[in-house]
């Protein structure tokens, strides 16, 4: 569908810490598991699924209008999700502004017209998928991530496997 794109809004993490999740991550290693790649770990904001083309602009809109402070993410734990299949770090403690920023995402992508799944918002960074068994860890030391800003992220499927391509960004301040 050229007329369409497969879009989500993110938290991208620096490169510092995409570094310390792939650390975390070969703690799990298991020969069936596929780890994430490094550029391709996030935490996804608001999953939106095929979307045309012409509501990218009114997206880039909804953006810029939300107002909302720099905040921290405290990854503290890794867990797996047995029926996804799907090994993930996360925070204990959501922080409000994390939730805020879903809340006023989700809400505006309705009023562009967009269907979202009701869901309840599980914030993860999933670290590898076709995990068969793993249980919880806390990490030693927590991965503080401050986060200043969120993006667009485009996901196309490659014979290579998924790209995710920033498409913009917007800082919080
Ligand atoms: P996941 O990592 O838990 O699979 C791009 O696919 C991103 O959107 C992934 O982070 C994925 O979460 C998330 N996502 C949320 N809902 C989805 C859905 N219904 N289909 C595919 N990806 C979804």
């Amino acid at each position: 569908m050229d007329d369409h794109k497969r879009l989500f809004f993110a938290l991208c993490p620096d490169a510092f810490i995409r570094a310390e999740l792939q650390k975390a991550q070969q703690q799990y290693e298991s020969a069936e598991a596929r780890p994430v790649i490094q550029e391709n770990l996030h935490m996804t904001l608001l999953f939106l699924g095929m979307v045309p083309n012409n509501l990218v602009p009114k997206l880039n809109a909804l953006a810029q209008t939300i107002q909302l402070d720099p905040f921290s993410l405290h990854i503290d734990h890794i867990d797996v999700w047995p029926r996804q299949r799907l090994m993930w770090a996360g925070c204990h403690q959501v922080p409000k502004k994390l939730q805020q920023l879903e809340h006023a995402l989700r809400k505006g992508a309705q009023r562009c017209g967009i269907k979202i799944e009701n869901r309840p918002y599980h914030p993860h960074i999933t670290l590898a998928r076709k995990v068969k068994t793993g249980t919880k860890m806390e990490l030693s030391a927590s991965l503080e991530w401050q986060v200043n800003a969120f993006s667009l992220v485009e996901s196309v499927t490659e014979p290579s496997g998924v790209v995710y391509s920033e498409i913009a960004s917007w800082k919080l301040a």
